[in-house]
């Protein structure tokens, strides 16, 4: 059994399995290189020779537990056919969709768009370089896709003022969402995917009184789907203020942290795998600063199964040697 399926399954709490959100990205020269040639984002990650190698960048130059396939929680809602763009230094931008949209929403045409990924999955698992490596799948939850799909641009700090104006179309979409977000990680697994890690980005966003709808209910649905197929679940609900209410009723395998998340405070309230939490700021600081910090989560998690990993993704103004120096310090204590 690969060593990060190991901890998650049999709660080991030795030999602390390491990954990166966003590990293959723009802090790599080699990925900024291909990105340059291809300006279509979307098309890059439909790109069944490219999304391999880029996937694989990171586990060739690194000592990594597993490799995150290379894609964009934003697959999904151009697999409904919204248009998703990404401009630089915007962000992603959508297209309006309104209830005809959705009538139009169909399994064999989301199939067929995001096959490429399907089949990207599939190269990248056979590379005897993943032997004894995890190679992780992931989709947005359905409360951040709903997010995107509405606001159609990142919502920053708060959402647009009408977003919850038509009701009848967020309740209808929420429930494709979880119809096709379940198809989406099927298929992954299908292809190949030993993991599962469900990105709640705009958790935060909402108040006590709506998680239940957007995030409690939903997000146990999709857990539930996944554990019926028999992979590890990894959830990462960004910035929720109740942690251990989140894995109380959603009940996944492993809670992943993000950097304003007191580890100890949690420590006292969950007992599932902890994912996560080092500020990735701290990659930009000297050597010795980075070290006092992940010796702090390390002292913490000492008899705790727990994941190395950040608070979110790697800075693309990271320096390759300081996430070397991370994961070798990690592999050496
Ligand atoms: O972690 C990995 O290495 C796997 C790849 C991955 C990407 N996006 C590649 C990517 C993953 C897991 C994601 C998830 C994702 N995408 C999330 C959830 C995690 C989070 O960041 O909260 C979200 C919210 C998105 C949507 C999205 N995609 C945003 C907000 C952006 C940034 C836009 C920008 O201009 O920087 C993206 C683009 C994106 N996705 C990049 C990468 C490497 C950067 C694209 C580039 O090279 O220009």
């Amino acid at each position: 059994m690969n060593n990060l399926t190991d901890h998650i399954i049999n709660k080991k709490s030795d030999r602390i399995p390491v990954w990166f959100m966003r590990q293959a990205g723009r802090y790599l020269p080699e990925f900024r290189e291909i990105r340059k040639k291809n300006q279509d984002f979307i098309n890059l990650c439909l790109n069944t020779k490219l999304v391999p190698e880029i996937t694989l960048q990171p586990i060739k130059r690194f000592d990594l537990d597993a490799a995150i396939i290379f894609s964009d929680i934003l697959m999904i809602p151009y697999g409904f056919g919204q248009s998703v763009v990404f401009n630089k230094g915007l962000g992603p931008e959508l297209g309006i969709i309104d209830k005809s949209n959705l009538s139009n929403i169909n399994e064999q045409d989301f199939k067929r768009k995001l096959n490429p990924i399907y089949n990207s999955i599939k190269i990248t698992s056979k590379n005897q370089i993943l032997k004894n490596k995890d190679l992780i799948g992931f989709v947005g939850a359905p409360w951040t896709l709903l997010v995107y799909i509405i606001n159609r641009v990142s919502p920053k700090k708060k959402l647009k003022k009408n977003f919850f104006t038509n009701q009848t179309l967020i309740d209808e979409l929420l429930k494709l969402l979880i119809k096709y977000i379940k198809i989406h990680i099927l298929n992954q697994i299908k292809s190949g995917a030993t993991i599962i890690q469900v990105f709640d980005s705009w958790a935060g966003l909402l108040e006590e009184e709506d998680l239940e709808k957007y995030i409690y209910a939903p997000t146990k649905e999709v857990v539930d789907f996944i554990r019926t197929l028999n992979v590890p679940s990894i959830c990462f609900p960004r910035n929720i203020k109740n942690y251990k209410k989140f894995v109380n009723i959603v009940n996944p395998d492993v809670i992943s942290i993000d950097y304003n998340v007191n580890p100890e405070k949690l420590l006292e309230e969950i007992d599932i795998p902890v994912q996560g939490g080092l500020n990735p700021e701290k990659l930009l600081e000297d050597k010795d600063n980075l070290k006092q910090e992940v010796k702090k989560y390390l002292k913490i998690f000492k008899n705790h199964p727990y994941i190395f990993n950040l608070g979110h993704g790697v800075l693309p103004e990271t320096n390759p040697n300081m996430v070397e120096y991370l994961i070798k310090f990690i592999k050496d204590n």
